[in-house]
């Protein structure tokens, strides 16, 4: 048996920043937010968590499958801002939906979360340990960006998207997974505050640093090589998919990829331009809206992609339900 996603919803929190806002805060300006990144605007939290914005999304994505929580048996929230270090995200999305039969935990990949969450209920799946799954991306990635660096403040957002996942004949068909830690310097929060009376000197938390260029070149090399990777593990060829649903990072990276896999940028759909990047919860938020526009038909075949932070990326073939 396979990972087939069977329902899909997704939460924004209601307060949108323009490109105009930002550039009273910080010196940018919509022409070079638009023209570097393709983003006008982004969701921002304000009393939305990244366990309410997930609950939200659970709630649609079961609504969308016909699931009722209680037939829940497992619940994996991917994200690098939860609100709390313990319980984790899943325990707490548990809790608000009544999924009492459901075993939760979190994964941590930053923006290939979801695809490597997705990849892990396969397997599960495969194994016949779980039946019924919920696979959640989200962050509120407004808390740890420094709101005075304008290099990173312009570029992230908060949300959440989830999808509900089905063990079925059919479904995820192959994947492609990788980290290479030895990168880990490109993107990163370093210091938590540390209250061990034994340290001798306490560090201020740090803001997310991105090393913005070293992002974009990483991406545009690594994603087509890992799709073509997966593609032919799944018997596959470029011109079999129907659907590439990229990370939101940054429009241009995406326009790139499709150029290198010589597909119409058609079959490569984007909402950063009105969700900015977010993180794990980008990919599963762009699969509901392309959903929820009666785009995916059933048998097409869908090409799901993450990188980020760590330095890590993921790669899945899925035959839409
Ligand atoms: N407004 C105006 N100027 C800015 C801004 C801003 N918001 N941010 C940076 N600049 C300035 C820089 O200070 C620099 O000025 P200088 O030349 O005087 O030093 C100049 O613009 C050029 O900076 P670059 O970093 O070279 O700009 P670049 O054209 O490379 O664009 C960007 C930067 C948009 C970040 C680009 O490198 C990019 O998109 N990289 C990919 C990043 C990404 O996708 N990150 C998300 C993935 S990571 C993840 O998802 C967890």
């Amino acid at each position: 048996m396979r990972a087939q996603i069977i329902g899909t919803g997704s939460c924004l929190p209601e307060k949108i920043v323009t490109n105009d806002y930002l550039s009273t805060i910080v010196d940018t300006s919509d022409e070079w937010i638009s023209s570097r990144t393709g983003i006008r605007q982004r969701h921002i939290s304000v009393e939305e968590t990244t366990a309410s914005l997930s609950t939200e999304a659970a709630r649609r994505a079961l609504e969308d499958a016909g699931v009722k929580a209680e037939e829940l048996d497992l619940i994996i929230v991917a994200t690098c801002t939860p609100d709390t270090l313990v319980p984790n995200t899943a325990c707490l999305v548990q809790s608000e939906l009544g999924a009492v039969n459901a075993t939760a935990f979190d994964i941590s990949a930053a923006c290939s979360g979801f695809v490597f969450a997705l990849n892990l209920v396969d397997a599960y799946m495969q194994s016949g340990m779980y039946q019924t799954a919920l696979v959640i991306g989200a962050e509120t990635l407004s808390r740890i960006v420094d709101w005075k660096d304008r290099s990173t403040c312009v570029i992230f957002a908060d949300g959440a998207g989830a999808a509900v996942v089905r063990a079925a004949e059919t479904g995820v068909s192959a994947g492609v997974m990788g980290s290479d830690g030895t990168r880990g310097g490109v993107i990163y929060v370093k210091n938590r505050e540390n209250f061990n009376p034994f340290v001798p000197e306490q560090k201020p938390m740090d803001f997310l640093y991105m090393d913005g260029g070293a992002v974009f070149k990483f991406a545009v090399k690594k994603i087509p090589e890992a799709i073509h990777e997966t593609l032919e593990k799944a018997d596959l060829q470029v011109e079999d998919i129907d659907w590439f649903i990229l990370h939101q990072a940054n429009a241009r990276i995406n326009q790139m990829i499709a150029k290198k896999l010589n597909v119409s940028v058609d079959k490569v759909p984007g909402n950063v331009d009105h969700c900015g990047n977010t993180s794990a919860a980008s990919v599963p938020i762009l699969l509901d809206e392309v959903n929820r526009k009666g785009l995916l038909k059933s048998g097409q075949k869908i090409v799901l992609a993450g990188f980020g932070s760590g330095l890590t990326w993921g790669v899945l073939t899925l035959t839409w339900a």
